[in-house]
């Protein structure tokens, strides 16, 4: 059965990663990106209100929206209600923002950004549901969606309050397809069962399927030598039913060329593909980690508000894939609206409360000495 978005190419432009010159976006580089991006026949791009504090919808505005026609890509942003504002004025203006820093005049698909955890009720408060919904029946907005970052459960709850929704943004990678935190299978599995389209957000982990440990990078250079780690998970991404697009956050020219060259014609995984992305799922799952399994027994009772699981998920990022980078990224979504790790008590009652006898206050110094300086 045809769905929304079926036509479009599998590869989307993700904008939060791209390509920088100090503080500020290379406009250059990305207009190069842009046009590459274009010619080969792709045609998505995502960015957010909050990227790079505006700067990327600024730079799309220039190396997109201002340089070719308006029918011939399509472009999406988000806004993020809990980031800051004080009234529902407040909040709605980041939509006017957005349209007048991007110039492009409609958004083919708008997101409410990053549902889930605290996040959500502020959406809820600044009824951004129902002047989102306005905008679209002014045909500001072509398709309403949103992205999500929590439980499976707590999306299929979303989905049967707003059954308007018609596309969701999850987060999907071979190594979060089982994970407790992230949910990958469940997450997708919930939003097939409400019949909605997936633009796949994160398919390389943010860059640490990237850079996994050299053992383990070698079973899919043994595979096939000629392909890149990277291009494995974009595959399997793309290799799922019922989706939009993949969007890969590339952060130069080469890793677009890269992605374009197995994306343009793209094929999905053999059976015996998913044979190699089993072996390397089984691998990372034996890279030790911080054996969190979510639960958040440990969160209810902490006088300091830590999102303790969250925060050693970012930690896990860097134990596994030794991406410091990734890491401090996670830390800084994973610490939003929430105690740092530097504001433990060690009060102890988390390791009390932990069935995995995790000793939390130990990790926990070692994140705010490490990821949250
Ligand atoms: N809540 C939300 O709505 C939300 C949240 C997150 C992301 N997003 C969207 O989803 C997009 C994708 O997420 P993401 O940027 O985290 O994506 P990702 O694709 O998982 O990670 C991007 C990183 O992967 C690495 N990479 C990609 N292709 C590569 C290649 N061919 N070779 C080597 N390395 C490669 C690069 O890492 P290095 O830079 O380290 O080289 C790049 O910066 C974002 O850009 C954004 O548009 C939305
Ligand atoms: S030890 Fe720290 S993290 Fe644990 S409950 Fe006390 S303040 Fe919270
Ligand atoms: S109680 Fe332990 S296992 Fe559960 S979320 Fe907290 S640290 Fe993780």
């Amino acid at each position: 059965m045809a769905y929304l978005g079926e036509n479009i190419p599998k590869l989307g432009f993700g904008l939060m990663r791209l390509p920088m010159i100090g503080q500020d976006i290379d406009i250059e580089q990305t207009k190069q990106m842009v046009d590459l991006f274009l010619e080969k026949g792709f045609t998505y791009f995502d960015t957010a209100y909050g990227y790079n504090n505006g700067k990327s919808e600024a730079a799309i505005k220039e190396a997109l929206v201002d340089r070719y026609p308006r029918d011939k890509f399509q472009l999406a942003t988000k806004l993020p209600a809990w980031a800051g504002p004080k009234t529902a004025e407040e909040a709605q203006n980041m939509f006017w923002t957005s349209l007048e820093r991007t110039g492009a005049g409609y958004f083919d698909f708008y997101l409410l950004h990053n549902l889930g955890d605290n996040r959500t009720q502020s959406f809820y408060d600044y009824n951004i549901w129902g002047f989102l919904a306005e905008q679209k029946e002014k045909g500001l907005i072509k398709h309403l969606g949103f992205s999500f970052h929590d439980k499976a459960d707590v999306l299929d709850d979303l989905l049967n309050r707003h059954p308007d929704m018609e596309f969701v943004q999850l987060q999907i990678n071979y190594a979060d397809w089982e994970s407790d935190s992230v949910q990958s299978r469940k997450c997708y599995e919930v939003a097939r069962k409400h019949n909605k389209p997936v633009i796949i957000m994160e398919p390389v982990k943010g860059g640490s399927l990237a850079s996994i440990p050299d053992s383990i990078a070698g079973i899919f250079k043994e595979a096939n030598p000629n392909t890149s780690v990277a291009s494995w998970a974009v595959r399997f991404a793309a290799s799922l039913d019922g989706i939009i697009a993949v969007l890969s956050g590339m952060s130069n020219l080469d890793q677009m060329k890269d992605n374009l060259s197995y994306m343009q014609d793209f094929k999905p995984l053999t059976d015996d593909e998913r044979k190699v992305i089993a072996k390397v799922q089984k691998a990372l799952e034996d890279v030790p980690r911080i054996p969190c399994t979510n639960c958040q027994y440990c969160t209810k009772g902490c006088p300091a508000n830590i999102a303790i699981p969250n925060i050693l998920n970012a930690l896990n990022t860097y134990l596994v894939y030794n991406n410091l980078q990734g890491a401090r990224h996670n830390y800084m979504f994973a610490t939003r609206g929430s105690g740092k790790a530097s504001t433990c008590y060690t009060c102890g009652q988390c390791e009390g409360a932990c069935p995995q006898h995790i000793e939390i206050m130990e990790h926990l110094k070692k994140a705010a000495e490490l990821i949250e300086a």
